[in-house]
């Protein structure tokens, strides 16, 4: 379903270049819950990024249902982004000017859903991740942890079948940690791909697959 060989990313800054992903080969299957630990630097946000599309590699090639994203055009891409794949980034970017509610019912707005259902289903994530009661509340209004189930509550919203999460329980307690878990772990159960980089390795054990990066290459798996 989702596939990536031999991906490279060399970053340029100026004349300096930092190889931060080495030839990762990999094969993501539905239904499965695949976790990358490693220290910081290792290439986890990286490699992420690329699965995503949401950017290019330098070599190598990311398989799609069948077809290479390189391949895409933007719209093509955006569309992907979209409906197939729900992205939590590791710093949230939630949009400051909306709400809570608001920030998880724009890729539902984006897809074009109807606002009755726009607003149960928004209604539903906010209660999923006990949040019912900030829903009002704009990003600045809110603690770090609430933040983050907010921003994992958007990547769900058009109920995607890949789900791609970076460090999605960096600002969590222990508590909301293991809700975070239970969540992915039931996701992965209804046959969704699910992805994720994390340094907590109580998350990274629920996983099917642990894979450790170190430098930019699969070091263990
Ligand atoms: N946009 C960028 N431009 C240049 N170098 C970058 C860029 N993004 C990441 N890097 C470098 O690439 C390497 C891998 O970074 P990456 O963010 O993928 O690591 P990570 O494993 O996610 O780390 P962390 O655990 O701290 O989140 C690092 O050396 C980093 O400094
Ligand atoms: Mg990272």
């Amino acid at each position: 379903m989702l596939q990536a060989s031999d991906l490279h990313k060399i970053y340029s800054l100026g004349k300096e270049k930092i190889h931060a992903l080495k030839g990762i080969t990999f094969s993501f299957k539905k239904g499965t819950m695949t976790a990358f630990v490693g220290p910081s630097g290792s290439g986890k946000s990286t490699l992420l990024h690329l699965l995503a599309g949401i950017d290019q590699p330098t070599k190598g090639e990311i398989h799609l249902n069948g077809q290479i994203l390189s391949h895409l055009n933007e719209t093509e891409r955006t569309r992907i982004r979209l409906f197939q794949i729900g992205f939590v980034f590791q710093r949230f970017f939630l949009l400051p000017y909306l709400t809570a509610e608001e920030n998880i019912e724009l890729p539902l707005l984006e897809a074009g859903i109807k606002r009755i259902e726009r607003v149960k289903r928004t209604k539903e994530l906010l209660s999923l991740f006990g949040v019912e009661n900030r829903a009002d509340h704009r990003p600045w209004q809110i603690s770090g942890g609430e933040k983050q189930r907010i921003a994992i509550a958007r990547a769900l919203a058009n109920n995607p079948p890949i789900i791609l999460a970076d460090e999605p329980t960096g600002e969590l307690d222990e508590a909301n940690t293991k809700q975070i878990g239970k969540i992915l772990k039931n996701l992965a159960k209804d046959g969704k791909l699910v992805v994720l980089a994390t340094h907590n390795h109580e998350l990274a054990q629920q996983a099917d697959h642990l894979i450790s990066l170190r430098d930019g290459k699969i070091e263990k798996q």
